[in-house]
């Protein structure tokens, strides 16, 4: 890992990539509106994500091209002329929720024979995979990695001028997509890349291999970011990485997660600050310390936490055993006493013994979670603990998989109902399915539905949180 060389090309050969990249959108462009006047209609796109946040920041910038190259954007891929599946592979069941629609893809293309399919993502960094795409799925039109996204203006020229597949994927990442037009989901909120990759190399864990290596941008390019996004009307960001508490290792100018957040604290017009992942390994005192003095970071931690087991945080490369984890939770709730912890179990790891689940059991007890996702281990080809001996047997993962979910909701409803009859600002999000309903979040990210209507949408609101309903509130504007 030490002497792996980032082939990251220097800032001049980025901004001369780019402007090449921009070029080949006004060449789409040219085509998009040829072929629209053949039909005598536009052409439709749909880009679909299946990952994490990071996954649909990628989508974002697959939309903005093609909202640039002219192309319509559409929710319903049926109805597309271009589909892109923007993958993931973090477990099989990602996997295989991709095959699946793919099978119902190809169906539709047979009656459109002119539809064009393409794939990206996470799991088209797995050889094996793109093999077997290539062997069985013919209908895939067009292939490109997590390292190629800076590129897809001149793939999906390509496939619009030679009209035959296209399969393009790196292992490092030459250029970064960040210059691209990007089309956001939500006009009021925005994730922000800070970094990209990996270097930790859990042991079940396929997203370094996929990602490839930690690569952290320089501050003054994300600061500009969140001030652009702010003059266009943005009130919250959510800056995104896989462990963003490793942040600036890799600059010449070294800086810490800590001082990157108290810059983007002083962009005017963001009122709210996220952030994803944090790795307990990783967690500084100094991010404390600038969380609690800066209303604006959200009251919410995300941290992961994976197993109450130090045998098996161990045998995961997770770099912290139970008792550090029990610590910072200490810690965060000593400087801010009613944040919010959420985080991430793995059950069913390779030697987890009925012991070490009872750790994490107790562990969820411990802590008191406002919400966990919890995971059934996933075999990834190509990570170490797939070569584990005393793989546990799918009858007994399902088994404590239950208890934990059990486990989970009774800590995360005793911990949602803290608030109830208090006065919070909610951040609207959208119209709720019930009319006369809004649906937003506190800082703290629990979900609000709210008496409202659609002006209030992108607007902060002090709201009193009238009733908990288990994991979320019905509240009224106060
Ligand atoms: N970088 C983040 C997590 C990214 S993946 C972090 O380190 O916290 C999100 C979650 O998926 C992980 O926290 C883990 O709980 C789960 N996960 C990752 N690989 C998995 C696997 N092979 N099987 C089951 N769950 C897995
Ligand atoms: Fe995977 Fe671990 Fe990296 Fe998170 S920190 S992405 S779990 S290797
Ligand atoms: Fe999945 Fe890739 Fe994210 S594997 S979780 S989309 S980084």
């Amino acid at each position: 890992m030490g002497n792996y060389k980032i082939d990251l090309r220097s800032e001049e050969e980025q901004k001369v990539e780019a402007e090449r990249q921009l070029q080949y959108i006004d060449e789409i462009r040219e085509q998009v509106s040829e072929i629209s006047e053949n039909l005598g209609r536009p052409l439709y796109s749909c880009v679909v994500t299946f990952g994490c946040q990071m996954n649909a920041r990628d989508s974002e910038k697959l939309r903005g091209i093609f909202a640039s190259a002219g192309f319509l954007d559409t929710s319903n891929e049926d109805d597309a002329d271009f589909v892109i599946y923007n993958t993931c592979t973090v477990r099989d069941n990602a996997d295989q929720h991709v095959y699946g629609r793919l099978g119902h893809l190809n169906s539709v293309k047979r009656k459109k024979p002119g539809m064009v399919i393409g794939l990206c993502g996470c799991m088209m960094q797995e050889k094996h995979i793109v093999e077997k795409i290539r062997k069985s799925y013919s209908f895939v039109d067009l292939i490109f990695g997590t390292h190629n996204l800076y590129e897809f203006p001149e793939l999906l020229l390509r496939v619009i001028r030679e009209k035959k597949r296209v399969i393009e994927i790196m292992e490092a990442t030459p250029y970064l997509p960040e210059s691209l037009p990007t089309e956001r989901k939500y006009a009021f909120k925005s994730g922000v890349n800070i970094m990209y990759g990996c270097n930790n190399f859990c042991t079940y864990c396929i997203v370094p291999y996929v990602r490839g290596r930690e690569i952290s941008r320089k501050p003054i390019d994300i600061i500009r970011e969140c001030e652009k996004l702010a003059a266009d009307g943005v009130r919250e960001i959510m800056l995104l990485g896989q462990n963003v508490n490793s942040y600036g290792k890799t600059l010449d100018e070294k800086i810490s997660f800590a001082e990157l957040l108290e810059m983007v604290c002083r962009v005017d017009g963001i009122d709210r600050i996220r952030f994803m992942t944090s790795h307990p390994k990783d967690l500084s005192d100094e991010l404390i310390s600038v969380m609690a003095r800066n209303p604006k970071v959200c009251r919410h931690m995300h941290l992961p936490v994976q197993s109450g087991s130090d045998r098996i945080l161990k045998n995961m490369n997770r770099h912290y055993d139970r008792e550090h984890y029990i610590e910072l939770v200490r810690k965060l709730r000593e400087a801010m006493p009613d944040i919010s912890l959420t985080t991430d179990i793995i059950v069913g790891f390779p030697g987890e013994t009925e012991e070490d689940f009872l750790d994490t059991l107790s562990l969820v007890r411990e802590v008191g979670f406002d919400s966990a996702f919890t995971f059934i281990y996933s075999k990834r080809t190509g990570t170490p603990a797939a070569k584990m001996e005393n793989q546990v047997p799918d009858d007994i993962v399902h088994e404590r998989f239950d208890r934990l979910l059990a486990e989970v909701k009774v800590s995360a409803e005793k911990m949602c109902a803290r608030f109830e009859g208090q006065v919070m600002d909610v951040l609207v999000e959208e119209k709720n399915k019930q009319p006369g309903l809004v649906t937003g979040r506190i800082g703290h990210n629990l979900v609000v539905h709210l008496t409202g209507d659609e002006s209030m949408i992108g607007k902060i609101v002090p709201v009193r949180l009238v009733a908990c309903k288990g994991f979320y509130y019905i509240g009224e504007p106060a």
